[in-house]
C-alpha cells in the first residue's frame, strides 16, 4: 500500500487536476493499493474522480462517535458516506499539535472498525526518544495502547513514523535508513505478535512513514518487513507520488 497524507494541502480545483494526471499514471498499477488522504474539504471531489480507477479514498483523522452536539467535528459514518475506505489515526502532528494519546487513538480506531472504516494507526518515536535509546519501548506501548480491545485486525494498517524524520517539505530532514526502519518495523511486527497471533503478524500492512521520496523509497519497500508507505510531501506532485508507487509495484514482482 501506498498512501499520500496530503495534511492541510490542496483546495479542491487543486485536488481535481491532481487526481486527473494520476489517474493517467496509475492506470497499470494492480499490485499495489493506492489510497488517496486528502483534507475533509476535498474529499467529495476526490471520490467523485476515482470512482471507476484503482486508486481509494482515506481521511486524515475523524471524532470517535458516529453522530452528535460536537461541533467542527467529523464522524466515520460522514466519512463513509462520502467515499472513504480508510483514515489515518495518530499522526504524530495530531500528537504534538492537539495532544492526541494513545487512549484517544484507540478510542478513535475501535468505532472506525465499528463503522467499518479501515484505520491506519500512526506510532513513532520522537527524536529525544530516539537518543535516548528508547524507540523499541515506545514502539510497544504505542502499539498496545493504540490496540487495546481491537479483537481483530483484518484489515488494520500500522504505519511507523519516526517523528524524526517527517519532512513537512523540508530538504534537510533524513528518512530513516532502511536496515534503521527494518529494524523497527521487525519489532512491530513481533509485538502484534505477541498481542495476536502469528498469522496476524504476517498479514499485518506495516507502512513506513517519514521522508519517502522517489529516490529511497525502492530501497525502504526493498525491506522484508516494510509493506508499503505513508508519504507527505512527497504525494503532492503526481510526478513524484507516481514513482514511489511504481517503487512499490516493483518491489512485489
Ligand atoms: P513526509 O510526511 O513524507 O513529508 O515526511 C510523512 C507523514 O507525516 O505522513
Amino acid at each position: 500500500m501506498i498512501a499520500a497524507n496530503w495534511k492541510m494541502h490542496m483546495t479542491s480545483a487543486e485536488a481535481g487536476s491532481y487526481v486527473t494526471d494520476l489517474i493517467k499514471r496509475v492506470k497499470d498499477i494492480s499490485r499495489t493499493e493506492i489510497v488517496l488522504c486528502p483534507p475533509f474539504t476535498a474529499l467529495g471531489t476526490v471520490d467523485q474522480m476515482i470512482a471507476h480507477s484503482n486508486i481509494k479514498l482515506g481521511a486524515q483523522n475523524m471524532y470517535p462517535a458516529e453522530k452528535g452536539a460536537i461541533t467542527g467535528e467529523i464522524s466515520p459514518l460522514m466519512l463513509k458516506d462520502i467515499g472513504c475506505s480508510y483514515v489515518i489515526l495518530g499522526h504524530s502532528e495530531r500528537r504534538s499539535i492537539f495532544g492526541e494519546t494513545d487512549e484517544d487513538v484507540n478510542k478513535k480506531a475501535r468505532m472506525a472498525m465499528e463503522c467499518r472504516l479501515l484505520p491506519i494507526i500512526c506510532i513513532g518515536e520522537t527524536l529525544e526518544q530516539k537518543k535516548a535509546g528508547d524507540t523499541e519501548r515506545v514502539i510497544a506501548s504505542q502499539l498496545k495502547g493504540c490496540l487495546t480491545g481491537i479483537g481483530d485486525m483484518e484489515g488494520v494498517v500500522i504505519a511507523y513514523e519516526p517523528v524524526w524524520a517527517i519532512s513537512g517539505g523540508d530538504p534537510d530532514i533524513k528518512p530513516a535508513t532502511p536496515e534503521e526502519a527494518q529494524k523497527i518495523h521487525s519489532r512491530i511486527r513481533s509485538v502484534i505478535q505477541e498481542i495476536y497471533d502469528k498469522d496476524t503478524a504476517e498479514s499485518v500492512l506495516i507502512l513506513y512513514g517519514g521522508s519517502m521520496k522517489p529516490e529511497n523509497a525502492a530501497d525502504l519497500l526493498a525491506q522484508p518487513d516494510i509493506d508499503g508507505g505513508l508519504v507527505g510531501s512527497a504525494s503532492l506532485k503526481p510526478e513524484s507520488f507516481e514513482p514511489i508507487i511504481t517503487a512499490a509495484e516493483k518491489s512485489q514482482e
